[in-house]
């Protein structure tokens, strides 16, 4: 009869608060989080994004006070995105490797400011800086080319490190642009550079607010399907994450975060690797329509996602919702 009921209840571990802490197999703490900022020009700037409601698109002072919030509240890394002013977009993206652009600034003020009690993930892709609104470099067609705009993330990569950024992060989906990273910045004297590649990316109904609040959505003609994933797959988002870890990937991500569960959990049981997720700009937007139209608990709603992200075999989260959950994990 072991292992059968009355010997077994499953219910008896569950009965009192203390044995349910007890058993928790997961726990999710400020140190698992991962805070994406908005850096927008001027000084003492705050624009909310309409469509990020909470969020909102800060200047270079705004930046530093938020990471300094984030030190604060234990969360470890944010990750900066620019919304660069519409007249230094353009067709080949070239204000991604100025050194004073954006970007930088916000890097370097935060350095000066934090130094290395906080980490600085930056992104690596054109979509803030190209008039298109694409990832990369198009062609006459409309089409992203690859090798071109590989050479131009380098530069990007480069530009970023040089500034000081502690973890690259490349979000546009090119062939082969981890192992070009990850060679200039060994050649450019940047060896305890991280990349966390946004190995498995693929192309989500899910981004729309993020475009808002970086000012590509109204630029982007078409889609991204020529380079971010299929959402039927998952065989190939194996085969992308082992190409990322053999190019010099240190970790990898998957994005969206919800909808793609099953891919965290393979990628964590086939790799060994540290996985992060981004529960992106749809997904938090999701939550706080609930909230709003009284269909659900904001709070309780963001620590299940948060907390199965875990589960599924996360070692963190990108979420817009970093530094209202550290609030409430620290009590
Ligand atoms: C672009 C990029 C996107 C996001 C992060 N980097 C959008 C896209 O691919 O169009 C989305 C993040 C979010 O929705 O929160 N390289």
């Amino acid at each position: 009869m072991t292992g059968s009921y009355p010997n077994t209840r499953m219910r008896r571990t569950r009965a009192h608060g203390w044995s349910r802490a007890l058993h928790r197999e997961t726990v999710l703490t400020p140190a698992d989080l991962i805070w994406p900022l908005f850096v927008t020009s001027g000084k003492g700037v705050e624009e909310p994004v309409v469509t990020l409601p909470g969020v909102s698109r800060w200047s270079v002072d705004g930046i530093v006070a938020r990471a300094k919030e984030a030190v604060d509240l234990g969360i470890p890394v944010i990750a900066l995105f620019p919304n660069t002013p519409r007249e230094l977009r353009s067709d080949d993206g070239a204000e991604a490797h100025n050194p004073d652009n954006l970007m930088c600034q916000a890097i370097r003020a935060i350095k000066d400011a934090c130094g290395n009690d906080i980490g600085v993930l930056t992104d690596v892709a054109l979509d803030p800086y190209t008039s298109h609104g694409q990832d990369g470099l198009i062609d006459d067609t409309g089409y992203v080319i690859n090798d071109e705009t590989v050479a131009v993330l380098v530069d990007q990569a480069v530009n970023q490190a040089n500034a000081g950024a502690d973890i690259i992060a490349p979000s546009d989906m090119m062939d082969g642009r981890i192992h070009a990273i990850r060679m200039a910045l060994e050649m450019n004297g940047h060896p305890n550079v991280q990349i966390m590649s946004y190995a498995a990316k693929y192309a989500s109904a899910f981004y729309g607010p993020f475009r808002d609040a970086v000012g590509s959505g109204g630029l982007l003609k078409g889609d991204k399907k020529a380079y971010q994933m299929d959402p039927g797959n998952a065989d190939e988002a194996m085969r992308e994450v082992a190409l990322d870890i053999a190019e010099g990937a240190d970790s990898v991500m998957v994005k969206p975060g919800l909808a793609y569960l099953d891919i965290i959990y393979r990628v964590k049981q086939r790799f060994d690797v540290p996985v992060f997720a981004y529960q992106v700009s749809g997904e938090y937007a999701m939550i706080e329509a609930a909230q709003a139209a009284g269909i659900g608990d904001r709070d309780a709603l963001v620590l299940e996602k948060l907390i199965a992200f875990k589960r599924a075999g996360c070692s963190g989260v990108l979420t817009y919702h970093a530094a209202h959950v550290a609030r409430l994990l620290n009590g």
